[in-house]
């Protein structure tokens, strides 16, 4: 693991894709294990809205808008406590995009054509004889990229998903991977840390639950339009959908295999060990479908009805989850703001007077009149005096530096010192030297207190240039 993480918490992100309304497989596969989870100790949780996910996948605003606050308020139902863990809107955070295209720039193009999203769409298209590509959107391609941003942005160590989603974190560990590679020693030089960028994050799947199956038995998912509700429609419609749950046609009385039975399945979702063992034998021994299906509504309802009132009150105030996101928002860029910035730095968007004091500036390839370029500017060190002649020295480079002469007497050359220690009236002027060479001329209140040795006129400028960086980077100290 990466120096930098080996202090804190072990962070555990998860987002949730912001189009349809949550229904039960979000609940047990995604928000419920995700929030126990952020109540551990040890943990320091992540949770947000995949906004910018949901436009991959809807392009009716109305939808996206509406599915974001039922969202979010789920979440806060669901036992989420805002102030404990961060909690926000992807798409409020701008280090996200930028990160995604710095992820872009190292990702195999052929990663991502075997993502399973992807490849179903071209699937598809190709069973129905079109173009491989039909309506598939660069966002469906790049959805991994966006997802491993989201992530490796807050350099998240476990990420709660369903099993559908372990390719794609096997995605952002590859690309976490490959960045590391190539920018890691340059992400250590423009961080000031030991360890690699980003930490390799792991899925983190509720065995006991894996994929909550719908109402025929397929996965639960709004695509295959087999969901139960999570709060929509209330208790009635819990009722309702729940006795759409298809079984098979065996009569009570008839023993019923519980392995094969989807309905069990989600019972056990919901159910103590031994709940689930009493309806286990109970079928074995006969019990009808229709009773069946009422011990699972009454046990999800237990589950659900005291959240599903949090969460009706919650969606009746949206601007007091606006504030929540807000704030949440601010929690999180504290963290990437800083790290993606780093980031920035490591693959060459650096700040220009910045590469000058790291000594990085490639002046030659400017065409500058070069000085050696393992001589970068350093903070402006005043030296002295010394006890032979009472003269300064003034350092701007590690060869770079001017000499005052003797300076007559110790307090003479103190309170020069203390002049140019204040950085007040300083400037840097070229001369010439009665041997006709240049010379830098180290001005305080325009006139020279201190001379540097000759120079090739070609190279004054550029001297010239690092003594003033000197001076500028002594003052931000
Ligand atoms: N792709 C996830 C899903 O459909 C949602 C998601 C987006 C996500 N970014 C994420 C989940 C980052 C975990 C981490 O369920």
């Amino acid at each position: 693991m990466a120096a930098r993480d080996t202090n804190r918490r072990r962070r555990v992100l998860t987002g949730i894709t912001t189009t349809g309304t949550p229904h039960l497989g979000n609940y047990v596969g995604a928000i419920r294990p995700a929030i126990a989870a952020s109540r551990e100790a040890g943990v320091e949780s992540f949770f947000f809205l995949a906004d910018y996910h949901a436009l991959i996948k809807s392009d009716d605003p109305a939808r996206v808008r509406r599915s974001r606050q039922e969202i979010a308020a789920t979440w806060l139902a669901c036992g989420l406590d805002a102030e404990r863990v961060v909690f926000y809107r992807q798409s409020d955070i701008r280090e996200i995009p930028e990160l995604t295209w710095l992820l872009t720039c190292v990702t195999a193009k052929g990663l991502l054509n075997r993502a399973h999203a992807y490849k179903a769409a071209v699937d598809q298209n190709v069973a129905n004889g079109e173009d491989a590509d039909a309506g598939v959107t660069a966002g469906l391609y790049m959805y991994p990229v966006l997802m491993a941003a989201d992530i490796l942005a807050f350099n998240a160590h476990q990420v709660p998903v369903g099993r559908d989603q372990i390719q794609h974190i096997e995605m952002a560990r590859d690309i976490a991977q490959r960045f590391n590679h190539l920018h890691g020693a340059a992400y250590r030089a423009a961080a000031g840390v030991d360890g690699e960028p980003f930490v390799l994050p792991e899925a983190l799947i509720e065995e006991s639950v894996a994929t909550l199956p719908g109402l025929d038995g397929r996965k639960m998912s709004k695509s295959y339009d087999n969901t139960i509700p999570l709060f929509e429609g209330g208790e009635r419609r819990l009722r309702e959908t729940i006795a759409r749950i298809v079984t098979d046609s065996r009569a009570p009385g008839e023993p019923k295999d519980p392995a094969e039975s989807h309905l069990y399945a989600i019972y056990r979702a919901f159910a103590s060990a031994d709940e689930a063992r009493a309806l286990e034998a109970d079928l074995i021994a006969g019990l009808g479908w229709g009773e069946a299906k009422q011990r699972l509504f009454e046990r999800v309802e237990r589950e659900l009805a005291p959240l599903r009132e949090r969460y009706q009150s919650l969606i009746a105030r949206p601007d007091e989850l606006e504030d929540i996101l807000r704030h949440g928002a601010e929690k999180a860029r504290a963290v990437a703001g800083p790290f993606v910035a780093h980031l920035r730095d490591a693959v060459g968007l650096s700040d220009f007077r910045r590469d000058v004091a790291a000594g990085r500036a490639d002046t030659k390839a400017a065409g500058a009149a070069a000085p050696a370029d393992d001589d970068a500017p350093t903070a402006l060190l005043v030296k002295g005096p010394s006890a032979r002649d009472f003269s300064l020295t003034i350092a701007y480079s590690k060869r770079g530096e001017f000499a005052t002469g003797d300076l007559g007497d110790k307090p003479a050359a103190i309170a020069l010192r203390r002049r140019i220690d204040a950085l007040d009236g300083l400037d840097v002027a070229i001369g010439t030297r009665e041997d006709g060479r240049a010379e830098l001329q180290l001005l305080l209140d325009g006139a020279a207190v201190a001379r540097s040795d000759g120079l090739e006129a070609a190279d004054a400028e550029a001297e010239r240039h690092k003594a003033v960086e000197s001076i500028r980077l002594r003052r931000e100290r």
